[in-house]
């Protein structure tokens, strides 16, 4: 997707807030449609945030889970996908583990596939949501023109489709992307994607105007969470490191700017990636992102079903 795209995408989700925070009613929208929620991996945010999006537009979801649905019995993703379409659905949302898997559903499927996020790969309505998120917390979202702006994204970067999608959304905007993190997990290779990569995290923090945090994603590194019996945390060698080198700790936050923006996309590690007082301070927009999640999924839905802004 290119910019003016992009941004025409950012303006209809911008529209759609107040009718996401049911202010406003849409119901008329998607009246009488059904959207099929295709969710094989575990999802609170993105889930829940699709069905209000879907309900906010007056439409009905198809709900399935990889535990319940007959993917449990070896049925694949491009079948079930098809039985839902079969059964009516108007669009699907898909997340799943593996990489590639909503661009697969979408070459047999008749109707629009959402990409609910899949493996490392991509979460664009993540990205949607990040970028409407931080143009407005930087006075952007008249025009969303990112340029001038600097936004660091630290952390686990390679495991996170997150990041992904917001280096392809915010690079297009204009923004420059710089990544964080120690190399296993923020490798050089990175800058094929047009963002830098540091891996000094102070010497970052003092120039960015956002800073966007990523939770450790153990469970793609084939190890257990921290604190449980079998955690061997190889691959960032220590969380005690980690926390040292790559938390934004209460004191790492004072090296902002005064305007400078935290995100994260959730789940939170707290006392992990970040600080408790951080998370929940003047400068965290955590909450506002997942709002905007709502009113982002409601505007891709009505494009992907070619309803009129
Ligand atoms: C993320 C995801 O699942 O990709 N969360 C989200 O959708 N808001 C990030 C994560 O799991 O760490």
């Amino acid at each position: 997707m290119g910019a003016a795209e992009l941004k025409d995408l950012l303006a209809r989700s911008r529209a759609m807030i107040p009718a996401a925070l049911g202010r406003t009613d849409m119901s008329h929208l998607l009246r009488g449609r059904s959207i099929g929620l295709l969710f094989f991996e575990d999802s609170t945010r993105t889930r829940l945030s699709f069905t209000m999006a879907a309900q906010r537009l007056g439409a009905t979801t198809l709900d399935i889970g990889a535990g319940g649905s007959s993917v449990s019995k070896g049925e694949t993703l491009i079948d079930t996908a098809l039985n839902v379409e079969a059964i009516g659905a108007a669009a699907l949302v898909v997340r799943a583990k593996q990489s590639g898997a909503a661009h697969q559903i979408a070459q047999p499927a008749k109707i629009p596939v959402l990409n609910g996020g899949d493996g490392r790969h991509e979460h664009p309505t993540q990205g949607l949501l990040d970028a409407l998120t931080i143009a407005e917390s930087l006075g952007r979202s008249a025009i969303f023109d990112l340029s001038g702006l600097s936004i660091a994204i630290v952390g686990d970067v390679f495991s996170s489709r997150v990041a992904r999608s917001n280096i392809a959304a915010l690079t297009a905007l204009g923004a420059q992307v710089i990544v964080v993190g120690p190399p296993t997990l923020a490798p050089t290779s990175m800058t094929t994607l047009g963002c830098k990569v540091e891996h000094d995290l102070d010497e970052v923090l003092p120039s960015v105007d956002a800073v966007m945090m990523l939770r450790v994603q153990f469970e793609r590194h084939g190890e257990a969470p921290p604190g449980s019996p079998d955690a061997r945390p190889s691959s960032i060698i220590s969380v005690r490191a980690y926390r040292e080198g790559y938390a934004l700790t209460s004191a790492r936050a004072a090296m902002l700017k005064p305007h400078a923006v935290v995100l994260h996309p959730g789940p939170i590690n707290r006392g992990l990636e970040m600080d408790q007082d951080v998370a929940d301070g003047p400068r965290s927009a955590v909450l506002r992102q997942v709002t905007h999640g709502v009113a982002v999924r409601m505007a891709s839905l009505c494009w992907c079903l070619g309803i009129p802004a």
